[in-house]
């Protein structure tokens, strides 16, 4: 499937951006820390609020609706604001493998590359293809959270990786 290339998204996109980040907690709860359930039962309001205070790009298919998404957040405090984190990626499992994920990672490290020394994330232990995507951009493993996720009674461990822009 075609995509658009990456934009930045707004509040504008609320109600779009919703629809892809609740498919991806409920198709992928392993993924992510947070819970489907609990985003569900969140006004559109607060997704909009969301698109306002973080960075998230997003590309769309041939009809509007969002294929892919990620987003970054550059901490506000002194002592962590050097360390920039990426979030919240995903890709419909119909636009996989084509470089739509490629494409969105791209777009997010190009904007940390210039205001953030370091770039981290967490992968859940297992995840071959995001781990693979991240190593081929450079990141590496620098620790692992045991038990990190409970996910319908199931524990999973995280892959902590970092990627150094200096
Ligand atoms: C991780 C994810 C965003 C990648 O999106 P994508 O659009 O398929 O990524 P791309 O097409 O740009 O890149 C594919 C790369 O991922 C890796 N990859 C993809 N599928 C893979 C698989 N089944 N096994 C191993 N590696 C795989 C490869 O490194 C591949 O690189 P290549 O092009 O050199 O072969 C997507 O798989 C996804 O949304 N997964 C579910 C949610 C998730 O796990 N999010 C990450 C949370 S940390």
């Amino acid at each position: 499937m075609s995509a658009s290339p990456p934009r930045r998204l707004g509040p504008a996109d609320a109600a779009a951006y919703r629809v892809l980040r609740l498919e991806a907690l409920r198709l992928h709860p392993e993924a992510f820390a947070a819970d489907w359930a609990e985003e569900a039962a969140r006004p559109l309001d607060w997704f909009a609020e969301r698109l306002e205070t973080s960075q998230v790009w997003a590309a769309a298919g041939p009809n509007a609706a969002l294929l892919g998404m990620v987003g970054l957040m550059r901490p506000a405090t002194a002592k962590l604001r050097h360390k920039a984190v990426i979030w919240g990626f995903y890709v419909q499992s119909g636009a996989r493998g084509s470089g739509l994920g490629t494409a969105l990672l791209t777009a997010a490290l190009t904007t940390a590359r210039g205001t953030a020394e370091e770039v981290r994330l967490t992968v859940t232990a297992g995840n071959e293809a995001a781990l693979r995507l991240y190593e081929r951009f450079g990141f590496h493993a620098y620790g692992r959270e045991e038990r990190a996720l409970r996910v319908a009674g199931h524990d999973h461990d995280e892959v902590l990786m970092a990627l150094s822009l200096g």
